[in-house]
């Protein structure tokens, strides 16, 4: 690689402790690159980051990334469900290290069931590569994990994998992605040969050739009209690399401005499998994927190179390991140092945190950092203090916003035979609500709770936890509603005259926040009819104000 991948800090360095301390804050900002891989399943994202994390000098560690077959490790009884289903539930952080460049991988599930979860993480992302399997496509989660990206105009990086195998026609490939997700794309790689015939690919920006032939780096070359080009490859396929190449003309340049914008997204080719293409997509996220960028707070907007600490929880997962029945928040820093041994205060309740041992994470293995930086995931061990959506600070009183919950679509009450373990149900409940397993909604009629998911294997984890880890057997019992909204007005007559109307189907989230249940479609948008003072809405974001229901 011989581009500059690092934008280091220019101007006067100061002795002011300050500004030393805002330098090396720029400076660490400068080199990491906090990125999720987005695909639909079996698009090869389990197989793509095992191979990111060789190039990344965690060798000993991939591999236990797979989620599937008998090489999965059982961490908890819970764990069943994944390896029975041959899914990843948790979102886990990996962090790697090349050319002086820090990558953090936020692991996204990527079963529909979990887009919860997968919605929170990409919060805390700033760039994406979007895996695409040549012979499909685009596909509905794809589709789905793209829309999120875009709201967020978080900077989009195309692998399109499975090269080695037989594929949709190239040009057809990228009109689709460029049809049906409205994004310009700019190749920046041709491949060289298709299925079987698949050789490697040709750099549009720094013309060389990438072959897949083992041990062999990038041929450099003056352009397509380099004769070495024919020493290199079969005629044809120096025909056809030509014909491609000069076709490929016709794609707008790359303008690494439009795709921070989220406007264009430049494509690579590859095949994760055959480990092919892997280092020029990370040269490429080197090089054009920003390094931790702005983020807008309530009072203000945070900039990563600002000397003081500022992050936000994006991630609760509790019992990662059976020996430690802990549960870890994954705080996504935004600025500043973060020192171990800190105490940070909680914005939310004005309560000290301490740190003393953020970890950091290496596929399934854990680390104590000494310090972190802005872009860095740690984790931190905490005994309930911390939620989602939390913002931890040095001093300042500011919230990020952004991690949103988004109205569930199953309602279920949850039944316990034995009276008895009534109040543990209720402590279990909460705690996994905390950790955003299922959102806990306490009817205001005194009826029992009602959890609601966004995808049905949520209820099967739910269930095999509470008994699992607090010896409370349950079961569901369905509930008419179909539809649940958070219920938001300035108006508090309003809202006591919409409580009294349907005294059964309103309850409080967790936060003590009002909603409304309804069956159908036409319910609600007659709730909506009757009470046009009210907002029922279907997306809350963490720090948002809400209505109190009480
Ligand atoms: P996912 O995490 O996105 O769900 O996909 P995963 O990496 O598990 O890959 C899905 C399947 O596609 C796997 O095969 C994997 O080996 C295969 N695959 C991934 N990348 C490539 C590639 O570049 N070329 C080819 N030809 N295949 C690829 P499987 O048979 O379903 O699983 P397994 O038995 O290999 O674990």
């Amino acid at each position: 690689m011989d581009q500059p991948v690092l934008s280091r800090p220019s101007g006067p360095e100061t002795h002011a402790a300050t500004g030393a301390a805002e330098t090396a804050v720029a400076r660490e900002a400068a080199r990491r690159r906090a990125f999720a891989i987005i695909a639909h399943p079996d698009a090869g994202k389990t197989t793509l980051t095992e191979k990111l994390l060789l190039r990344g000098g965690a060798i000993q560690l991939a591999g236990q990334v797979r989620a599937k077959g008998d090489r999965r490790r059982t961490r908890s009884d819970w764990m069943k469900i994944e390896q029975d289903r041959g899914i990843s539930v948790a979102t886990s952080v990996m962090t790697f290290e090349r050319d002086g460049v820090v990558f953090n991988l936020l692991d996204t599930p990527g079963h529909e069931d979990f887009s919860e979860d997968t919605y929170r993480t990409l919060t805390a992302v700033d760039a994406a590569v979007m895996v695409i399997d040549a012979a499909k496509g685009i596909e509905a989660q794809t589709r789905k994990l793209f829309e999120v990206c875009r709201l967020r105009d978080i900077p989009i990086i195309t692998f399109i994998n499975k090269m080695d195998r037989e594929s949709k026609d190239i040009f057809e490939l990228l009109d689709e992605i460029e049809k049906t997700l409205a994004l310009d794309v700019a190749p920046v790689a041709w491949p060289v040969g298709a299925g079987r015939s698949f050789v490697g690919t040709y750099d549009l920006l720094d013309p060389a050739l990438h072959l897949m032939a083992e041990g062999s780096g990038p041929v450099r070359l003056s352009g397509l009209g380099d004769p070495k080009l024919d020493t290199l490859v079969k005629p044809d396929l120096a025909r056809e690399l030509r014909d491609g190449g000069e076709l490929a003309g016709a794609y707008p340049d790359f303008d690494p401005a439009r795709f921070l914008e989220g406007t264009m997204t430049p494509v690579y080719f590859g095949s994760a499998l055959r480990d092919f293409g892997i280092g020029h997509l990370l040269e490429g996220l080197a090089r054009f994927a920003p390094p931790p960028r702005d983020r807008a707070a309530d009072s203000r907007t945070v900039t990563a190179s600002e000397p003081e600490l500022t992050g936000f929880v994006f991630k609760i997962q509790a019992n990662m390991d059976p020996n430690h029945r802990d549960r870890v928040a994954f705080l996504r820093i935004c600025s500043g140092r973060l020192q171990k041994g800190m105490r940070l205060r909680q914005t939310r309740t004005g309560k000290q945190v301490p740190v003393n041992a953020p970890l950091f994470f290496f596929a399934q293995d854990r680390q104590v950092a000494e310090e972190a930086w802005p872009g860095d995931v740690v984790g931190i061990a905490n005994h309930g203090i911390l939620r989602i959506g939390d913002t931890l600070t040095e001093k300042e009183a500011l919230n990020f916003s952004g991690v949103p919950s988004f109205a569930p679509e199953i309602l279920r009450r949850v039944m316990i035979e034995d009276a008895m373990v009534g109040k543990k149900l209720r402590t279990a409940l909460e705690q996994l609500a905390e950790e955003g397993v299922v959102q806990l909604f306490r009817p205001l009629d005194g009826t029992p709770p009602v959890v609601g998911v966004v995808g049905a294997l949520q209820l099967d984890v739910l269930a095999e936890r509470l008994k699992a880890e607090y010896g409370v057997p349950s079961r569901y019992e369905n509930t008419p509603w179909s539809l649940m909204r958070w219920v938001a007005s300035e108006d508090a007559a309003a809202l006591e005259r919409f409580r009294r109307a349907i005294p059964h189907d309103v309850a409080e989230d967790h936060d003590g926040a009002l909603v409304a249940f309804f069956s159908s479609d036409w319910r609600r948008n007659r709730a909506a009819e009757d009470f046009p003072e009210l907002r029922f809405l279907e997306v809350r974001e963490q720090h948002s104000l809400m209505t109190k229901a009480g």
